[in-house]
């Protein structure tokens, strides 16, 4: 039988993380999961319960008193064969993509008291290995032991085209011009914030898929996991 592993899939936003991630799991049958996803929910309920103030600043006080009411979970979607986010109960799937969530989660990222409590959920739902996980610092912090790290990138334009692709498909408004000015906002919040910030890990092995189709970037990523196991 092969070994258990964790897998760390790190890297900028919108660079297609996620959809290898969660292939290379539902292929290998390991546990998938997006903590980007976390971070979003967070997000979405201080909107949900105004801990934005007008300014765009939050609330840190009270949002810090009410995280232990955040309870954020993973169930499978039988239909799509992968996992939907929930958030308090409630299916925040789709809620968690817009881009109003989109262009207020960096701020909540940034929060130690936000990581720490996300941090140690991620830690816990790894204890058994079998596990990819997808984020900022997942093979810097949240899993500096994990046995395959990867790190991935990939040309701003075509990450911005590639997010108005996937808006568009869902039949969601998308402004391309919008979506890019996002994504480098968030490459530079990402990679300059104080706590955790994105960086590569020592030993991850860098993935630029600019110019790599889906199917490609799969076959790479389990030549990867094959060479570990
Ligand atoms: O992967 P994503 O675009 O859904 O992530 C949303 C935001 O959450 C992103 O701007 C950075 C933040 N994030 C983080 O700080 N740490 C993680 N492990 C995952 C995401």
């Amino acid at each position: 039988m092969k070994k258990k592993i964790i897998i760390a899939i790190d890297g900028y936003s919108s660079c297609g993380k996620s959809t290898m991630a969660k292939d290379l799991a539902r292929e290998i049958g390991y546990i998938y999961v997006d903590t980007g996803a976390m971070y979003r929910s967070v997000t979405l309920y201080a909107l949900q319960h105004d801990l934005f103030r007008p300014d765009g600043t939050i609330r840190e006080d009270e949002l810090k008193a009410q995280m232990p009411q955040i309870h954020i979970s993973f169930k499978l979607n039988s239909e799509t064969g992968r996992p939907d986010t929930y958030l308090n109960d409630k299916n925040v799937e789709k809620d968690i993509r817009t881009m109003e969530v989109s262009s207020h989660v960096s701020p909540i990222a940034a929060l130690p008291f936000v990581r720490q409590a996300l941090v140690a959920q991620q830690q816990a739902m790894g204890q058994e290995k079998g596990i990819v996980m997808d984020g900022r610092d997942i093979g810097t912090a949240v899993f500096p032991h994990a046995e395959l790290k990867i790190f991935v990138t990939a040309d701003p334009q075509i990450r911005a085209q590639r997010r108005y692709d996937e808006l568009k498909a869902k039949g969601m408004e998308a402004d391309f011009d919008a979506i890019l000015k996002n994504v480098q906002e968030r490459d530079y919040i990402d990679t300059h914030r104080e706590t955790a910030p994105l960086r590569q890990a020592d030993d991850a092995i860098v993935l630029d898929n600019s110019h790599m189709t889906i199917p490609e970037q799969k076959a790479w990523l389990l030549q990867q996991y094959e060479a570990k196991v």
